[in-house]
């Protein structure tokens, strides 16, 4: 059964462990005058997460369905959603509202790099990340009022982790990407020439809480955590 923890005022993590592949999938509510999800989760959760949604808020009144990227975990419920919350309006980047339009209905809210998204308390400022953590149409919120960025992929920590912590998230970051480059998930996260520019802008944010797709949720000094996470990357998939 999916877990939810409160990581935030009023942003909650619906949490889904499967033991076959030893990873959490996270997904993300806003509690707000106009409700946010930030990633749909597949197909085969979508029962579970709809539920846990349900204890949170009711899911007919959800207004906007983020993600990053076009990949199965992020959005590939959004056809359920979208039948269960006929008012809500996807949001990804403007290139990804082009590029994937027959996707994401045709009715998606593009957003440019700075633009706001206003919930009602929360404010959610877009950042476009083409290619990080992947995919050209790849794009982050980070809420501004608590310092909280959604970050997907990044951060990612394999196995059934706490919800949330304030260790060092690091190690256990750099130990999944490695495990992924000795199989079939390997090249995970491309490292491009661009790659260190846009990871420094997203730590000049100083988040003060990583909200990370799979595994924990980091509390703390989110500046650093970033910049750590770029040499991690750096080391696993840069030039040699
Ligand atoms: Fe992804
Ligand atoms: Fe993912």
């Amino acid at each position: 059964m999916a877990s939810t923890t409160e990581i935030a005022p009023d942003i909650f993590r619906i949490s889904v462990f499967v033991p076959e592949i030893d990873l959490q999938f996270n997904h993300f509510v806003v509690r707000d005058e106009e409700p946010l999800l930030y990633h749909t989760g597949t197909r085969a959760f979508w029962g579970e997460v709809r539920d846990a949604v349900t204890r949170i808020l009711d899911p007919a009144t959800i207004r906007w369905i983020g993600f990053s990227h076009v990949e199965a975990d992020e959005c590939g419920a959004l056809g359920e959603w979208l039948k269960v919350a006929p008012h809500a309006v996807p949001v990804c980047s403007r290139l990804g509202a082009q590029v994937n339009a027959d996707f994401v209905t045709g009715r998606a809210r593009g957003m440019d790099d700075g633009e706001l998204l206003v919930t009602g308390t929360h404010r959610f400022s877009f950042r476009r990340t083409p290619q990080l953590p992947h995919g050209w149409d790849a794009g982050l919120l980070f809420e501004e009022c608590d310092r909280t960025l959604l970050c997907s992929d990044l951060l990612h920590q394999n196995g059934d982790v706490p919800a949330v912590t304030g260790d060092d998230v690091i190690e256990r970051a750099r130990a999944s990407l490695l495990e992924y480059e000795a199989g079939a998930l390997a090249d995970y996260i491309p490292y491009t020439a661009r790659t260190d520019a846009v990871m420094q802008a997203l730590a000049e944010l100083e988040p003060q809480t990583l909200a990370a797709m799979h595994g924990s949720t980091y509390v703390g000094d989110g500046r650093r955590t970033l910049l750590e996470f770029n040499e991690v990357l750096r080391d696993v998939f840069g030039e040699p």
